[in-house]
């Protein structure tokens, strides 16, 4: 969703404002902007991309700059961010819900507006309510608004003072030598701030006199503990040109190496009691996360006879789930941010539940909120396609899943040994790269395409068909190669592509009779199974060989020349596969 970064510094804030919002692009990119304050408040704001800004310069130490991901209003210069009324500039990630009613009070109030987003209201708000105490007067606004936010507000009478505020959006404070920050989250400001405290909903932050305070709601002071940001969570810089997908998937092997390394360490007893008696296991995610959860429910039923309940997050808190005290709920999101999952493992708490998070940020939202967390080690990741952290995620569910076993049935899976090979076998599947350009070549032009696979594969089928939809825009669906004739096989015509991932020998002779039944009706088959065998004697016409681990691990591996292939057809068609039309990384509102 949108970011939001403010800074207060002895030196000029326009770059480190420039720099933060670059950082923080994979959060939106439908407009920018940026206000510092100097003797008088000066707002750049634009359609479009972050670098939009780089024509601007203004001087003052103190600012706020918003990357957006348009909720309501279109993108364009008036709708973008920070938004103006009286002495007040502000920037908001979140939804106010109660907008059309605030709105139209405004209105009648004689309020003109001028863009169509509901955060310039709480700009008003805070107008309205200023009378030289920016603090009071964005705590008193805040309390009209129902809703999601964080915001960060500036006065124009209060150079080197900026007021913060959290609502169910992540927010974050930062000091660092190139002066005191807040924003939207730690990836971020990794590399910027030497030390960084988190906001709880409801508080807020003020930076003033060169000190950063945080209070509550009412005011009063809350004590914080900064802490140094994980080191690994710098971004990786890509050489002019390059992209950071194209980076990330090929660090998969190092990130994986990582993590099993940091896992090693792990203690998992304090959740081992949790674990083995726990009645209901769920699992729940949103996205490329929702895969690797669906990869764990397999595992853990298959290997420690627990059923697990696998929902997209989303959906598994409206359904009024029967979970409470005695269950397991598994919470698998890279960002740790992502509103959906977030509710799901409050609600899971609510209940009773005991909650265990594993996420690329050890310090989100959801790690704060679990009882047992597992951090895993992709580093930051920037695509806004998840890539790295899927591999990652995976991993860590592989090991959770082991650990249950173990504390159930004092025994390790037969895999468990194998787990070392991950990141060998992960960068030897690079080698199926140029067969993958072949295919990308071939297929750029396809308006649809299928995925299939059975088993843990159909896991694998649904992360690959994702892939292609978010950044190469061309519609896939993941399909049980079983369930194609019951209704599928009657869009196959010449050329339709079918990829189909074979990994699990049992299935592998039903997973052909499907792709014999495409290449029956003119469809065109690219396949993917770690068997030589099964290759040689499929019908595919075209044919890739991964490297070779037990079959519960290889969704790890096989999905990664998938990863590849979208990026691929991505650049074929066009396409930017850092910023896919649409989408962001951290999705923070519902
Ligand atoms: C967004 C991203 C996806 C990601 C999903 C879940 O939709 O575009 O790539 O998988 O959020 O994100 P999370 O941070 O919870 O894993």
């Amino acid at each position: 969703m949108c970011g939001i970064i403010g800074c207060v510094s002895e030196k000029d804030c326009y770059g480190a404002l420039y720099d933060g919002l670059k950082r923080l692009e994979y959060r939106g990119y439908d407009s920018a902007g940026i206000a510092v304050l100097d003797r008088e408040l000066r707002i750049f704001k634009k359609k479009g991309g972050v670098s939009n800004l780089s024509a601007f310069y203004a001087r003052g130490g103190t600012g706020i700059g918003h990357t957006r991901w348009a909720t309501h209003g279109a993108p364009s210069d008036a709708n973008a961010h920070p938004h103006r009324a009286g002495k007040i500039a502000l920037v908001h990630n979140g939804i106010v819900e109660n907008f059309a009613a605030l709105r139209a009070e405004l209105e009648g109030e004689g309020e003109r507006f001028f863009s169509d987003t509901d955060s310039e209201i709480i700009a008003k708000l805070v107008s309205r309510a200023y009378r030289g105490d920016l603090l009071a007067a964005v705590q008193s606004a805040l309390l009209r608004v129902e809703g999601s936010y964080a915001v960060a507000v500036i006065a124009e009478d209060r150079p080197g003072e900026l007021v913060a505020a959290k609502r169910k959006s992540p927010l974050v404070a930062g000091k660092g030598s190139a002066g005191l920050f807040v924003c939207s989250d730690i990836p971020a400001l990794a590399g910027t701030a030497e030390y960084i405290a988190q906001a709880e909903d409801g508080e807020l932050i003020r930076i003033a006199d060169g000190e950063i305070e945080f209070f509550d709601g009412a005011l009063h002071p809350v004590p914080k503990t900064f802490f140094r940001p994980q080191e690994e969570l710098r971004a990786l810089s890509v050489a002019g040109g390059g992209y950071f997908m194209r980076a990330e998937i090929a660090e998969i092997p190092r990130a994986l190496r990582d993590t099993l390394a940091a896992l090693r360490e792990k203690d998992f007893a304090p959740c081992a009691r949790a674990l083995r008696a726990a009645q209901r296991v769920f699992a729940v995610a949103c996205g490329t996360a929702y895969h690797s959860a669906l990869v764990f429910a397999d595992i853990v039923e298959k290997e420690a006879g627990i059923p697990v309940l696998c929902h997209t997050a989303g959906e598994f808190r409206y359904r009024a789930p029967v979970l409470g005290t005695g269950d397991v709920l598994v919470a698998v999101s890279q960002s740790g941010e992502t509103a959906d999952t977030l509710e799901a493992a409050r609600l899971a708490r609510a209940r009773g539940a005991y909650v265990i998070a594993v996420t690329n940020i050890g310090c989100s939202s959801l790690a704060s909120l679990a009882d047992f967390l597992l951090v895993m080690r992709a580093g930051a990741e920037i695509a806004v396609a998840a890539t790295k952290s899927y591999n990652c995620q995976l991993l860590c569910l592989y090991y959770l899943a082991g650990q249950m076993l173990f504390f159930k049935e004092e025994r390790l899976p037969s895999w468990w040994g194998s787990l070392e090979r991950l990141p060998a076998a992960a960068e030897a599947s690079f080698g199926c790269f140029a067969e993958v350009d072949r295919l990308a070549d071939r297929l750029h032009g396809a308006r649809a395409m299928y995925y299939l696979g059975r088993g843990l594969d159909l896991c694998t089928a649904r992360e690959g068909a994702l892939k292609v939809k978010e950044i190469a825009r061309v519609f896939a669906e993941g399909y049980a190669a079983g369930e194609l004739k019951h209704g599928s096989l009657a869009l196959i015509e010449d050329h339709f592509p079918v990829v189909c991932i074979s990994t699990g020998a049992s299935l592998a002779k039903k997973s052909e009779n499907a792709l014999a039944e495409v290449k029956s009706r003119g469809g065109y088959c690219a396949l993917f199974s770690q068997y030589p065998q099964v290759l040689q004697e499929s019908c595919a016409d075209a044919k890739c060989l991964l490297p070779a681990l037990p079959e519960p691990l290889m969704p790890a591996v096989a999905v990664i020349p998938l990863q590849y292939f979208a990026y691929k057809m991505c650049l074929e068609r066009g396409f930017d596969p850092d910023k896919p039309r649409n989408l962001a990384k951290s999705v923070t509102v519902e």
